[in-house]
């Protein structure tokens, strides 16, 4: 690996510091392995910091306003399921294990009641995550474009998607036993690590290139539409039973 050299291509430089710290690029303090090399932790401290960062919002569907019952949101879904002769066949005909609304009804809120509560608790949810954002929507609001239901039985997947035609996507857990697969996230920039080495194994979360979160019942999470995800295989005899949404902007 040649190093940084200084004005005389004489003195090898410290890659953060440019040889401030005194140290040899090949000295051990800056040395984890043959191959791989651990900035001075002085300099890397004064230099290094993320950028261009992905957020994932993750939080209890109560946190803002009053508790979903999720007992009658899972009974709710399975009554839907039943009567949506048009979902049943598009999921079949898509290839889509169980069941999903999300080609046949944009109406929930005004089927079940307890659906418009679910709206007005991830308006709260999503509000507080375009925040921590800090998107600039000027004098137009994040508005839900879309709320589906999505029933995995045993041995289903979701295959990797983004969320086109919007801006703030996410999903709430209705019911998730034990074997249900967390969702899977990956790191949007994979398409340009073509000859990057990967990551160690314990490497931090936020360098990780795939990230597993595993939500509890009840829970929420967002993520910017265009992050792409996935659910793996459902190993639970039972049901895995989430509602989905897309959020949109003006
Ligand atoms: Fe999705």
């Amino acid at each position: 690996m040649p190093y940084r050299r200084d004005a005389h291509n004489a003195q090898p430089l410290c890659f953060a510091c440019n040889g401030l710290c005194g140290f040899h690029p090949a000295d051990r303090r800056h040395r984890v392995s043959k191959t791989s090399f651990l900035l001075h932790s002085e300099c890397a401290m004064s230099n290094i910091k993320s950028l261009f960062v992905t957020r994932l919002y993750h939080a209890a569907l109560s946190a803002h306003t009053s508790a979903i019952d999720p007992d009658e949101l899972e009974a709710s879904c399975y009554s839907i399921a039943e009567d949506d002769e048009a979902g049943q066949q598009w999921s079949h005909e898509n290839g889509y294990p169980g069941y999903t609304s999300y080609a046949s009804l944009d109406d929930l809120p005004y089927r079940f009641p307890i659906f418009a509560d679910l709206v007005k608790c991830l308006d709260a949810h999503v509000a507080a995550f375009a925040a921590d954002l800090q998107f600039d929507l000027g004098d137009k609001k994040l508005a839900l474009d879309s709320l589906w239901i999505n029933i995995l039985p045993e041995g289903g997947i979701h295959t990797g998607h983004i969320h086109p035609h919007s801006v703030i996507s996410g999903t709430t857990y209705v019911a998730m036993p034990d074997g249900a697969s967390a969702i899977k996230f990956e790191d949007p920039r994979l398409a340009m690590m073509m000859n990057a080495p990967g990551r160690l194994k314990d490497a931090r979360e936020e360098l990780r290139t795939f990230t597993y979160v595993a939500p509890k019942v009840g829970d929420v999470l967002l993520w910017e539409s265009w992050l792409r995800h996935e659910v793996p295989m459902n190993m639970s005899e039972e049901d895995r039973l989430s509602v989905s949404f897309n959020y949109g902007w003006g």
